[in-house]
C-alpha cells in the first residue's frame, strides 16, 4: 500500500543561531510559529568539530515548546541517548557509520519516550540503511559531510533520497525523510522532489533576509 506523502516540515538549525544567545534564537523559530528546532551535537571525533551538550539542551528546553530534533555526531552515541532523553530531546538521531549496536540504542531511544532517527552521511549508501527502515521514527540523510554549516550541497546526494523514499512507499513506512546540510530555496525543492519531506536549514533560515517568508515557502517546496 502506498503512503501519502508527508506534508513539508522546516526544521531550523540552531548551529546558525547566536550562541552567545541560543534561547533567542530558538524563540525565532517558535515565534514564526514553526514546530521543529534541529540541534547538531559534535564531538570533535566522528566530525572535527564541537557544539554543545546536554546541559545546554536542557537549559533551552526550560524556555521552549519547540519539538527538538537532535542531531548527535557521535562515535560512542549509545552513551549519551539517556542524557540527551532526560535533557528534553523528543526525537534523537544516531548516525549508522561507527560501530556499535544500532538496533538496542534505536529501541533505547524510543524506551526513553523519544522518537528515534537513523543518520546516513552522503557517502552511505541506502542499502546501509535499509534493514533498519521499520524501526525508526526518521531518517537523516546528510546532504553535506557533517560538522559545520554553511556547506554546499552535494547533488549526488539526491538519488539516496529516492531510494529511501521508494522502500519507504514499498513498505508502507512512515519514518519520516529528512535533509540536513546546504538545504534552501534551490536544493530543498530537489529534495522535496526526490521525496524528503522535513527539511533542516541553518544558514538559509538564519541569514533570510526575510525569516517569515522562507519558512512559509516550505509549503510549496
Ligand atoms: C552539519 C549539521 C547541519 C548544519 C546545516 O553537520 O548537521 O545541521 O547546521 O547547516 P546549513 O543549513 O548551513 O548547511
Ligand atoms: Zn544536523
Amino acid at each position: 500500500m502506498p503512503t501519502e506523502p508527508l506534508s513539508p516540515l522546516l526544521a531550523p538549525s540552531i548551529l546558525a543561531g547566536d550562541h552567545a544567545n541560543l534561547a533567542s534564537s530558538a524563540a525565532i523559530v517558535e515565534d514564526l510559529g514553526l514546530k521543529w528546532l534541529h540541534l547538531d551535537i559534535m564531538d570533535g571525533h566522528f566530525v572535527p568539530n564541537l557544539t554543545f551538550g546536554p546541559q545546554t539542551v536542557a537549559a533551552l528546553r526550560k524556555n521552549s515548546g519547540l519539538f527538538f530534533d537532535v542531531h548527535l555526531m557521535l562515535s560512542e552515541p549509545q552513551r549519551y541517548i539517556e542524557a540527551f532523553a532526560k535533557a528534553g530531546a523528543n526525537l534523537i538521531s544516531i548516525h549508522i557509520e561507527p560501530t556499535y549496536d544500532h538496533v538496542a540504542t534505536l529501541a533505547k531511544i524510543r524506551a526513553l519516550g523519544c522518537q528515534n532517527g537513523l543518520v546516513l552521511n552522503p557517502d552511505t549508501p541506502a542499502e546501509a540503511g535499509s534493514p533498519y527502515l521499520d524501526l525508526v521514527d526518521l531518517v537523516l540523510v546528510m546532504t553535506v559531510q557533517p560538522g559545520f554549516g554553511g556547506q554546499s550541497f552535494r547533488r549526488d546526494t539526491l538519488s539516496k533520497i529516492t531510494k529511501l523514499d521508494t522502500l519507504r512507499r514499498a513498505r508502507g513506512l512512515k519514518f519520516r525523510l529528512e535533509v540536513d546540510g546546504g538545504v534552501d530555496a534551490t536544493t530543498g525543492p530537489e529534495c522535496r522532489a526526490a521525496g524528503a519531506d522535513t527539511f533542516v536549514a541553518g544558514t538559509a533560515f538564519f541569514k533570510a533576509p526575510d525569516r517569515a517568508a522562507f519558512a512559509a515557502s516550505i509549503a510549496r517546496w
